[in-house]
């Protein structure tokens, strides 16, 4: 099975939309076609700067996808401060973040709710992207597999085997996130190859069709052995994605 590699830059709460349409510019400039039939790319602003980003996109034609990294699992209602997945569709977004561990720490999400965005965001022809990972206290006590299984299967819950292959899932080390500890490659791949592994005893083949990135310190330096481990498909990058040429390097992470 031939998964295409992904590479996906979470910008987090940072560059406005004025930076956000330099950056997706610059890094353009920096990537030809032949990395896109490689790797697929994507680009994840903060709300503002969507629409300022989708606009590039759409004006240069550029192979890149846009990403959103949060969104709310009802249509439309009283939720002050939330944005839809319709709403995301309608602005030609590709890809959105759900669980994010900084969602799930700092803003109270947990499984039930990660796995109402995972169906909205599907039920809106966009590629949910799930996130698991474990704490450096977990971690310590030998609970990375079940806490990640568990977050794997809370966040897929009542799903069928089209629906999990639609998604993307997204292995980030809560340790290893903007600390700028990666997990070592055989870490990372053991984690990634587990949920692999936990795919399958659920949805059968459909496991081998899901794209499975690390994230969590991914830097230009770290990502060409993390992606030479077979069941890791792509990265998840956040602070290395703000700086376009480091972005790129790891784009083009084979070079
Ligand atoms: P980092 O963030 O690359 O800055 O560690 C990754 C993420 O949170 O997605």
């Amino acid at each position: 099975m031939v998964r295409k590699g992904l590479i996906v830059g979470n910008w987090k709460m940072n560059i406005n939309h004025l930076e956000a349409i330099q950056v997706v510019q610059k890094l353009s400039y920096r990537l030809d076609l032949g990395d896109y039939e490689r790797v697929d790319v994507a680009v994840v602003p903060a709300f503002t700067a969507l629409r300022s980003v989708q606009t590039v996109i759409e004006a240069d034609r550029l192979p890149i996808g846009l990403g959103a990294q949060n969104c709310h699992w009802e249509e439309s209602g009283a939720f002050t401060g939330e944005v839809s997945a319709g709403m995301l569709a309608k602005l030609s977004v590709n890809y959105v973040l759900a669980g994010h561990s900084e969602r799930r720490a700092l803003f109270g999400e947990t499984d039930d709710m990660v796995n109402r965005k995972v169906k909205a965001i599907l039920s809106h022809q966009m590629t949910p992207i799930l996130c698991v990972g474990e704490t450096l206290d977990q971690r310590e006590a030998g609970e990375t597999l079940a806490v990640v299984t568990g977050q794997l299967m809370g966040g897929l819950s009542g799903m069928d085997a089209d629906a999990v292959t639609s998604t993307v899932i997204a292995y980030e080390p809560v340790w290893a996130i903007g600390t700028g500890q990666t997990a070592t490659p055989e870490d990372a791949a053991e984690v990634v190859s587990a949920i692999r592994v936990a795919l399958g005893e659920r949805w059968g083949d459909a496991a081998e069709h899901v794209r499975i990135l690390y994230g969590g310190s991914v830097n230009a330096g770290n990502i060409a052995a993390l992606m030479a481990k077979r069941d890791i498909d792509g990265g998840l990058v956040g602070g290395a994605s703000l700086d376009p040429d480091s972005f790129a390097s790891i784009v083009r992470y084979w070079i």
